[in-house]
């Protein structure tokens, strides 16, 4: 049963597309769902997704998410193909990633089939806000866990809410000749047995000292070196890091679990190995000696797609230089990547799932 009233919208005519960037506007909807383990974690399910009018979250200023953290992120865009229909990339590898960051934190993990309906539920909810599909723009979901519960020790909550909201957004980097990278040397994002590998909340705050330090001088973003000083290269704040050396297209290992395990830097290097042909290396660890004679790099991400460097550095260590003499792998990857997500390209099995009304029906 399809719930009345409900189907897919065209996009709106009071935005002007044409000029999206990444960054926020508000949609109408919210999808929500609950879990209450006050009486243990065994018997406890999150309740049925539903959508709601947006407003702000009422949170108990004592509630876990602000007081020690303990909140969970994903990212995923919705595609608006050519015949109108909407597809969302890879959603179950998101819907994964957010079991594993909930394991390492002690929040419930959020059964795929509940994560995937109450993404969906947004999708449809908000479908009049996801762009044009000659705008090049996608419509980001943002499902967000966070501990609720009102209490003061410092323990897990046993209570919290699965949030998903929505925003319509274009590009992140507006810079074709590509981007300035600073090496970080002063701060590590992540360390061994860490929480690096999770997209806990916590994760990004120590990170924008760094960030804003980098814009300072002039840099678009920053890169990370592993924390036991080896200098192995990481990752940037929210983006994997590629380069090209000798031919060979290397992205670090992430079996430390210092760095995320990004579902695009999954599907570029599937692009590169099945569709171009390439050698491909991502279980070594990449010393920033072998990127500093790296042909060609880039960072990848659901929000920066795939963005090619022009250089990388540090301004109190020449010797870090790397100036990339060609942007076309990343141009090219991304080219490929986007049509299979805008349905120009027939997408790998299981890539595109798409959205509609009847995704609604109650769960069986
Ligand atoms: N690394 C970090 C720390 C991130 O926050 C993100 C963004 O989600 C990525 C990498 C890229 O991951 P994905 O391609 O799954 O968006
Ligand atoms: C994403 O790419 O989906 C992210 O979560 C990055 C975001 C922190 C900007």
């Amino acid at each position: 049963m399809v719930q009345e009233g409900l189907y897919l919208e065209s996009p709106r005519e009071d935005l002007d597309w044409s000029s999206l960037r990444f960054s926020y506007t508000k949609c109408p909807s919210l999808v929500i769902s609950d879990i209450d383990i006050s009486d243990g974690a065994d018997g406890a399910q999150w309740s049925a997704p539903r959508a709601i009018p947006h407003d702000p979250l009422k949170l108990e200023p004592s509630a876990g998410a602000l007081n020690y953290g303990q909140t969970i992120f994903e990212g995923i865009k919705a595609f608006r193909h050519d015949d109108g229909s909407i597809h969302m990339f890879r959603i179950d590898e998101n819907a994964k990633r957010l079991q594993r960051s909930a394991e390492r934190i002690l929040i419930p993990q959020v059964p795929e089939e509940i994560f995937v309906r109450a993404v969906k539920m947004c999708c449809v909810w908000n479908s009049s806000y996801v762009p044009p599909y000659d705008s090049g723009g996608a419509l980001y979901l943002r499902p967000l866990v966070v501990a609720t519960e009102p209490y003061l020790g410092v323990r897990s909550s046993k209570v919290f809410r699965l949030v998903v909201y929505a925003t319509p957004v274009g590009p992140f980097f507006s810079k074709p000749e590509g981007l300035a990278v600073r090496l970080v040397t002063g701060f590590h994002r992540s360390y061994p047995n860490g929480v690096g590998s999770t997209k806990m909340g916590g994760n990004y705050a120590p990170c924008m000292q760094s960030m804003a330090e980098a814009r300072q001088s002039g840099y678009d973003l920053v890169l990370y070196l592993d924390a036991k000083g080896r200098g192995l290269v990481e990752e940037s704040t929210a983006a994997n890091f590629f380069a090209l050396v000798d031919g060979v297209l290397r992205t670090p290992s992430t079996h430390r679990k210092t760095i995320l395990d990004g579902i695009t830097c999954d599907s570029i290097c599937y692009i590169a190995r099945h569709v171009l042909g390439m050698k491909v290396v991502d279980d070594e660890d990449l010393p920033v000696e072998l990127v500093r004679t790296a042909e060609q790099a880039f960072f990848t991400g659901t929000a920066v797609i795939v963005s090619p460097v022009k250089r990388i550095g540090h301004e109190a260590d020449s010797e870090m230089a790397v100036i990339c003499k060609s942007l076309d792998l990343a141009q090219e990857l991304k080219v490929i990547l986007t049509d299979i997500q805008f349905g120009r390209r027939e997408a790998p099995e299981g890539w595109l799932t798409q959205v509609t009304p009847s995704d609604l029906e109650p769960l069986t």
